[in-house]
């Protein structure tokens, strides 16, 4: 069977140059979208996350504040920023960076962002909303996701989806998303009884559960379509060896630069036995920075009173 690359550095540059058409008309019309990012910390992994966030804000014409704070700030300090920031009317979208230093209180940070203005859907309204069929802001990667399905034309009515990994961030909300259009979902995670067997019944198999080169043929049922959310560096040659074998590409790369991004998806295990499948890096990744923008330019028409054509969006209309 021919396998499918799903290039989702394509689909993002579709939705990023859609967008600039409408960020183009917006601030010609005096209103400039916004997107604060505050980084607590000094994590290399969510330092480059949020300078490619800052980045593609500014590639597309778009504001950007980017806060960075140092690792000992405490969850006052930290909720005083977003205090500053709801208030901000310059700011339409505040992303708080996770994870947090672990002194910090993720749960009392996430309820300080304004519904409104929180482009990353972790605020209990926004859940709420989700989890009830009517969404407002819908978390990036999971959103993300289901635009590469629409656009590559992956049937979901009636399907069977299994999630691998219930994270608040992409499990969960992934749920609630293949639900609405009509998917039978099973979400599994770490003490799944025979998890290749759960996985075995998927049409479309989302592995997203941060354990590298997890998912190997026997999760897969054949003419599956594999999502690979997993971004996972693997510093340690053995390791490498041991789950790719002498001689693989991967080593070869580990070789050239010492680290190598490896999916939660093995990369043998998809080609020539499944449909389509995602590739790490170049799949998931670039997707959640584009709807991260699609989000920021929509909780901007919105707290501005200004709904418009980004309710064109496959996901979360208004
Ligand atoms: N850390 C990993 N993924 C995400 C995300 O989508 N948003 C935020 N704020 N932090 C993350």
């Amino acid at each position: 069977m021919e396998t499918r690359w799903l290039d989702g550095k394509k689909v993002a540059a579709r939705i990023k140059s859609e967008l600039s058409q409408e960020i183009r008309a917006l601030t010609s019309g005096d209103m400039v979208p916004g997107l604060a990012t505050v980084l607590v910390g000094d994590n290399p992994a969510s330092r480059f996350y949020v300078a490619s966030k800052t980045r593609a804000c500014r590639e597309l014409g778009m504001r950007s504040e980017a806060v960075e704070l140092p690792a000992e700030t405490t969850t006052e300090e930290l909720l005083a920023v977003v205090h500053r920031l709801n208030e901000s009317d310059r700011i339409d979208a505040i992303l708080v960076q996770m994870p947090l230093p672990a002194h910090i209180d993720t749960e009392r940070t996430l309820m300080a962002v304004r519904p409104d203005k929180d482009v990353d859907g972790f605020h209990p309204v926004n859940t709420g909303r989700l989890c009830s069929g009517n969404p407002g802001l819908v978390p990036c990667t999971p959103q993300g996701i289901m635009e590469l399905l629409f656009r590559e034309g992956i049937p979901l009515r009636g399907a069977e989806a299994v999630v691998v990994g219930r994270s608040n961030i992409v499990g969960k909300p992934m749920f609630f998303l293949l639900l609405q259009e009509h998917a039978t979902v099973t979400v599994c995670h770490s003490r799944t009884r025979d998890l290749p067997r759960v996985c075995r019944r998927a049409d479309i198999l989302v592995a997203a559960v941060g354990r590298p080169a997890l998912v190997t043929r026997d999760y897969i049922k054949q003419g599956a379509v594999v999502v690979d959310v997993g971004v996972n560096l693997l510093r340690d040659r053995d390791e490498v060896v041991r789950l790719f074998g002498d001689g693989s590409r991967k080593l070869a790369a580990f070789d050239k630069r010492g680290s190598v991004l490896v999916g939660d998806v093995h990369p043998q295990a998809s080609p020539g036995w499944a449909a389509a499948v995602t590739p790490v890096p170049g799949g998931v990744g670039p997707l959640t920075i584009a709807l991260l923008m699609k989000n920021t330019v929509r909780a901007c028409r919105q707290r501005r009173g200004k709904a418009g054509t980004v309710s064109q969006s496959v996901v979360g209309g208004s």
